[in-house]
């Protein structure tokens, strides 16, 4: 039996590693080609020391107090040299991937399915044989090469892969190099080329009431992150909220409406900012946000979209005076800035 691993860096790559039963994590990493700090190996030093954020796993008891203190093991600290993973992990190390001697994988894919879902948003699905090797955590993201061109843009998945095809939520910008290809050149079976999977804003095991706030194209990693939970269910209350600008912004509500009835505890709403709009709620997602989704505190939430709404959004919660147990973010800023 082996479990996956994923190993996240400081600089936003993630590499997946197999660890076998009764392997050391850090064992497994070697084996693949993945240099963890060590030193001793022996739980005396605690140079391996990393953060296990997900996962079940047996730390034995070979290891001294300063290595890693009770209180640093009860807060899911780990030594990946005696870690031997019992179910599917996820570890936060504190070092960059290049110091790892790793790096971000590359994949060649082409289009399968391309498709403007309005006129601000685009649905894009790429599929290919390398495709059936990519894993990532639901709500990451990968840089997608602009085909004919050098430069790449980041999107956050919008589904889990399936079959060898992960798909995308694109916001349409004007005149944007990216849009433009979408728009008005790219079809099924042209070639694309995708690096990582990236970032920190992924689901974590849900320990207490969720709220997820998305902004526009924001929404992508949260369909990714319901699309998981659908899967293995949840014990707790989960909330959305999705704001758009424009009517015409509001894309996959049947996906949202059918995750709905999947998901016992999931609910979710959505608002329209322009006032003219004809949607029923309108305005930001602050305004949608009740006492009772922010729990007093004991509540993780997670947010995505433009740099202006995390930053309004984060300001907003910060004026209840309410400190969310856990608080994950994702800008989607430009990345021709
Ligand atoms: C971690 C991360 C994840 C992301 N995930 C997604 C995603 O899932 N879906 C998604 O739609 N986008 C996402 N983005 C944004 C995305 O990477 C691109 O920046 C965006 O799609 C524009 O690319 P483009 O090539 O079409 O335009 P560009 O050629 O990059 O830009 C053209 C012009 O438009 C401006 N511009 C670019 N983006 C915006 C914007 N959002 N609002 C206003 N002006 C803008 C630029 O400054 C530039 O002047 C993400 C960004 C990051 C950093
Ligand atoms: S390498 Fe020294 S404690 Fe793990």
């Amino acid at each position: 039996m082996s479990f996956h691993i994923a190993l996240n860096f400081e600089d936003g790559v993630t590499r997946f590693i197999d660890a076998n039963a009764g392997e050391t994590v850090a064992d497994a990493a070697y084996r693949q080609g993945v240099n963890i700090p060590l030193d001793c190996r022996d739980g005396a030093c605690g140079t391996c020391k990393c953060f296990a954020e997900a996962g079940r796993y047996d730390m034995g008891d070979n290891f001294i107090e300063d290595a890693l203190t009770e209180e640093e093991a009860e807060q899911g600290y780990v030594l990946t040299c005696q870690m031997r993973a019992e179910s599917d992990c996820v570890v936060r190390v504190p070092a960059s991937s290049d110091v790892c001697k790793t790096q971000q994988a590359s994949y060649e894919a082409a289009i399968s399915n391309v498709r403007q879902l309005s006129a601000s948003t685009i649905a894009l699905s790429i599929k290919g044989e390398s495709l059936s090797k990519l894993a990532f955590l639901p709500g990451q993201y990968v840089n997608l090469q602009v085909p004919g061109s050098s430069e790449t843009r980041a999107y956050s998945f919008s589904s889990l892969p399936k079959d060898g095809e992960v798909s995308f939520l694109i916001r349409n910008v004007p005149g944007g190099l990216m849009s433009s290809f979408l728009t008005n050149l790219a079809k099924a079976g042209d070639a694309m080329t995708l690096a990582g999977p990236l970032g920190s804003f992924y689901l974590r095991d849900i320990k207490r009431p969720l709220l997820l706030l998305a902004g526009g194209t924001g929404l992508a990693p949260f369909t990714a992150m319901l699309e998981k939970i659908a899967a293995q269910g949840s014990e707790h209350p989960l909330h959305l909220i999705y704001g758009v600008t424009n009517d015409f912004d509001l894309v996959e509500m049947d996906k949202l409406a059918d995750f709905a009835a999947r998901i016992p505890n999931f609910t979710w709403s959505a608002c329209v900012a322009n006032p003219e709009s004809a949607y029923p709620q309108k305005g930001y997602v602050t305004q949608h946000i009740e006492p009772k989704h922010l729990n007093d505190g004991n509540v993780d939430v997670y947010l995505c979209g433009p740099p202006p709404m995390v930053e309004a959004v984060s300001q907003y919660i910060r004026e209840q005076g309410i400190q969310p147990a856990n608080f994950y973010y994702e800008k989607f800023a430009a990345s021709a800035a």
